[in-house]
């Protein structure tokens, strides 16, 4: 997943973060080091003229498109392109399925529904998730987000256990309890929109890993997990003073903090709640029991799956409220009727309350297609495979492009306008798939979706956000975000 999953510079979706932070340095770079590099690719292309990916079994046909230079493929066109446009551009010239070739990955990109689901569900064995072996090292080798087959399987059923409607339903009070602390913290003041619904999505995340909150050492996994987080998009070089480094010593500390907890559960049998209690249970209950390292990797994985995508999610959803002043009244209007009702019945926010906003949902749907925030998956073929009538060699990435389904007028007509109206009619099978879809969808779909209602019950209904300054745009962070993280100054709500 881009998610943890890879980390985007604001011209490419694909790029290492490293790499944009890489950039300053070009700034200063002499025509006698440009001579160099020209020469350097004259000669690389000399000794690749007849290079590696035209090799391939006679009759068989690899998808349409441009493998670029030698090693550096398309990288550089999709650095200086917009993203956006460099899939388009390709689409439109190769069809849904086609080649590319980017920072010394053969790849395969399909934006057409069918073909993706054939990548994520029907044939997914076929199909390996793949990740940087740097992100690996840093969330744990051993979540479930790095595997396949039987030990894949088992660990899916225990987080998606932990995250069911059935499960998170009696976790409403805690979140709308988090959600009125922070609310009148941004009363009258400027807020950076991202870092507030991180800090709000981060605190979220803690409760469906750990369960019931113990302050003290919350307290500690979270300054741990915050210096993690400051690296996890840094130029992997495990050198003393590197942000990588700090990133490493922090994680080897919050193994040791997890460590402990897990201790504690497993001397006291008791289960506790979260996705903790969970793998803990399958510990107490089962012979083939989880390790330390196999439950700490999990939680940590789920709190990184869990935080960036649902804040910079929500982010959008305020950026697209502000700008359609209308649909956010309609949002107030259908808010305030479950408001009055909460106030008549002298009760709080309820489960069932959250299953009775079709307005806000489709916003929230809306938001999610049009903002894609994860433009598409990695996979890679394990094995040769015959696909679609084009022949895809072992260890050729496989890119499933979410944002370009999501953004094809064929399945949402002018999609460029947000429109929650559109989802008012069931999108066409496999056309919306912001969660993903097959064996590897994301099993926290339904609480990202609970919290994102809860936070917009209490918004909409008490405060309007007016966004400050006037730069459009968009920044990545690691998702694509609206610029600046969507500074808004914050005021209540007169009706
Ligand atoms: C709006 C917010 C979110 C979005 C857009 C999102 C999107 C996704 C997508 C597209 C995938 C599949 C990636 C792939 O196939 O390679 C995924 C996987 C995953 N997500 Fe989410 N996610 C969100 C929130 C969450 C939350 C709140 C949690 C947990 C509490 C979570 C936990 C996970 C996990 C554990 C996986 C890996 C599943 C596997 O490999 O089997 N996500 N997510």
């Amino acid at each position: 997943m881009e998610l943890l999953f890879f980390s985007f510079p604001p011209s490419s979706p694909l790029l290492p973060q490293t790499c944009y932070d890489s950039q300053v340095p070009f700034l200063v770079i002499t025509p006698i080091l440009f001579s160099s590099l020209f020469l350097l690719s004259l000669v690389l292309l000399v000794l690749l003229s007849s290079h590696q990916w035209r090799h391939h079994p006679k009759g068989k046909l690899l998808p349409p498109g441009s493998m670029g230079w030698p090693y550096i493929g398309e990288t550089l066109k999709l650095y200086t392109e917009n993203p956006n446009s460099f899939f388009a551009n390709r689409q439109k010239r190769y069809g849904e399925i086609f080649k590319t070739h980017i920072l010394g990955c053969p790849c395969v990109m399909i934006s057409n529904p069918e073909a993706a689901r054939i990548v994520l569900v029907t044939q997914a064995h076929l199909f390996k998730p793949t990740y940087p072996p740097s992100k690996e090292k840093m969330i744990g080798p051993e979540a479930l987000f790095f595997h396949q087959g039987a030990y894949h399987s088992r660990l899916k059923k225990l987080v998606q256990a932990a995250l069911l409607p059935s499960a998170i339903r009696g976790s409403v009070s805690e979140i709308e309890q988090i959600v009125l602390n922070f609310l009148p913290t941004w009363e009258n003041t400027t807020i950076n929109t991202l870092q507030e619904m991180k800090r709000y999505a981060f605190d979220v995340a803690m409760i469906s890993a750990f369960g019931h909150k113990r302050d003290t050492e919350m307290k500690g996994i979270k300054q741990l997990y915050q210096c993690l987080e400051k690296g996890y998009n840094s130029m992997p070089l495990d050198l003393p003073g590197t942000l990588f480094h700090k990133a490493m010593k922090a994680r080897k500390q919050l193994n040791e903090t997890l460590r402990r907890l897990i201790q504690e559960g497993r001397e006291n049998e008791k289960e506790g709640g979260g996705l903790l209690g969970n793998l803990l249970g399958a510990n107490i209950h089962k012979v083939d029991k989880l390790s330390d390292s196999q439950i700490a990797d999990n939680l940590i994985g789920v709190i990184f799956a869990a935080h960036d995508t649902t804040a910079s999610v929500l982010t959008w959803v305020l950026k697209y409220l502000h700008d359609n002043g209308d649909l956010l009244e309609a949002v107030t209007r259908e808010q305030e009727g479950i408001q009055r009702k909460i106030i008549e019945e002298n009760r709080r926010l309820t489960w069932d309350d959250t299953r009775h906003m079709p307005l806000t949902t489709r916003v929230i749907q809306e938001t999610l297609r049009r903002a894609s925030i994860l433009s598409f998956t990695f996979r890679e073929a394990v094995q040769d495979v015959e696909f679609e009538g084009y022949y895809i060699p072992k260890g050729w990435k496989v890119l499933p492009l979410f944002r370009t389904i999501h953004h094809c007028a064929d399945f949402f007509p002018r999609p460029e306008k947000f429109d929650p109206s559109r989802f008012e009619v069931p999108p066409r099978p496999n056309t919306f798939i912001p969660f993903g879809n097959g064996v590897h969808s994301c099993p926290g779909s339904e609480l990202a979706k609970l919290e994102m209602l809860i936070l917009l019950h209490h918004l909409t209904t008490r405060y309007r956000w007016q966004v400050v300054g006037d730069e459009d745009g968009i920044q990545y962070g690691p998702f694509p975000v609206p610029k600046r993280g969507l500074p808004v100054k914050v005021t209540p709500y007169k009706k």
